[in-house]
């Protein structure tokens, strides 16, 4: 073997190993890539989708949030343009608008152009067609989005708008009740087609007797809001105090259930006939009791002309209770005239329990003619939780819980503060009764 020889074979071998060498370290590097790429396909990649999958909507949902708590309190998380709840004014998208000025480059609050006030939502929205609460106060939007003001009607309820348009709770129109007495009759529908026209509710002193030819009526008067009362079965001419205990129970008793049958309600109130009634038929009838502070004399004049006069020209006291009946053509007739102009004339027809309800009174079995506010200050109202006249109750005396508060006059919780300026004295601490 000569030198070349072995040369070359040592130049073979060591190609061998470098040969080696160099898969092995391939091996390694192949080992290692293979190793890479499981973790990132196995492990990596599966957290950082599942990651990447909630962050799709990150950046959006941080926009909205930021959107949101700039938003007025109250007003969160309502999709565009859908009711919330009844009475509540929509969010209208801006990109909507061609009817007015509304433009989408415009900041949030409030803005006003040739039309009125309206109100830009961060979202883009504007309130429109309902009441909204912004910045603690009221306002209502009409459907282009154009605050309201004066008398709106919410319901059955009218609520007043100041001139800035923020909701005044103080403010009532002039209240009055409608009493209709002795039907159901022919003409009772036509006159609860008026009441509804004019968004007014009345009270129905009925006969239990008239009921059953007319049991839709009835119900229908239950539909619009009227109020169920209770005049006997048949009027008795002898009256109610001419009648036995059993008998006066039988005439309410028969009654509510002519009416329970016909609308699904028994009376919640009363009207004697002849307004006689005492003590005795409060307590048998379990009932409150109606009289009235304007008598229109139409079953006696029997003149659509003259039951007009006397209720236009009549006493319309905020509380007064007016009586009419229904079972005669004539007076439906007045009525149909009468209610809207009241209406007109901006007073709210209501009935004798919204009334006392408006005027804070607690209808007991008791009997109640007017819900006039100096009857309430004289403390002729029973049930009546509001301020006295009298000074009968002075702060401290209330304290010491009085005699007074067992009786008919539990008031001893009124101020009387709104009555100072009538130059008594009310001196504190007075010990008299
Ligand atoms: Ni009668």
């Amino acid at each position: 073997m000569d030198k070349k020889v072995l040369r070359e074979r040592m130049r073979k071998k060591q190609q061998q190993l470098r040969r080696r060498k160099m898969m092995k370290l391939g091996g390694y590097i192949l080992a290692v890539i293979l190793v890479v790429v499981f973790i990132v396909k196995g492990v990596i990649l599966p957290i950082t989708k599942g990651i990447s999958g909630k962050d799709a909507d990150k950046p959006v949902q941080v926009e909205a949030d930021a959107d949101k708590t700039a938003e007025t309190k109250g007003t969160e998380d309502e999709p565009a343009a859908e009711k919330k709840e009844e009475g509540e004014a929509v969010r209208m998208p801006l990109a909507t608008v061609s009817h007015i000025t509304k433009a989408s480059d415009m900041t949030a609050g409030w803005h006003e152009d040739e039309n009125g006030k309206w109100y830009q939502n961060y979202d883009r929205t504007y309130y429109a067609g309902g009441m909204r609460e912004i910045d603690g106060k009221t306002y209502s939007f009409d459907d282009n989005g154009y605050i309201q003001t004066g008398w709106v009607s919410d319901g059955f309820d009218d609520l007043y708008f100041n001139d800035d348009g923020s909701y005044n709770p103080e403010k009532h129109k002039t209240r009055i009740a409608l009493t209709f007495d002795d039907g159901p009759g022919q003409y009772t529908d036509q006159l609860l087609d008026c009441l509804e026209e004019n968004n007014a509710h009345a009270t129905f002193f009925m006969q239990g007797i008239n009921v059953g030819e007319w049991e839709s009526t009835v119900q229908r008067m239950v539909d619009i809001g009227c109020e169920i009362g209770n005049h006997s079965w048949n009027h008795p001419e002898v009256t109610l105090q001419g009648l036995s205990d059993d008998q006066v129970i039988e005439q309410i008793q028969k009654t509510d259930a002519a009416l329970e049958k016909a609308c699904g309600q028994k009376s919640t109130v009363a009207r004697a006939p002849y307004g006689a009634a005492g003590d005795r038929e409060f307590q048998l009838a379990q009932k409150p009791f109606f009289m009235w502070s304007l008598d229109t004399l139409d079953w006696k004049t029997m003149s659509t002309e003259s039951t007009v006069d006397a209720v236009m020209n009549g006493d319309l006291t905020d509380g007064s209770i007016i009586l009419m009946h229904d079972i005669h053509e004539p007076s439906v007739q007045a009525a149909l005239q009468i209610i809207p102009q009241l209406v007109e004339k901006g007073y709210k027809l209501m009935t004798v329990s919204e009334l006392a309800e408006a005027k804070d009174v607690e209808l007991q079995y008791a009997s109640y003619a007017d819900f006039w506010d100096s009857s309430l200050a004289k403390g002729l109202v029973a049930g009546y939780n509001g301020p006295l006249l009298e000074s009968e109750s002075s702060e401290e005396s209330s304290d010491e819980g009085s005699d007074i508060s067992d009786g008919e006059e539990d008031y001893s919780d009124g101020s009387e503060e709104e009555y100072s300026d009538e130059g008594e004295d009310y001196s504190d601490g007075s010990e008299e009764y």
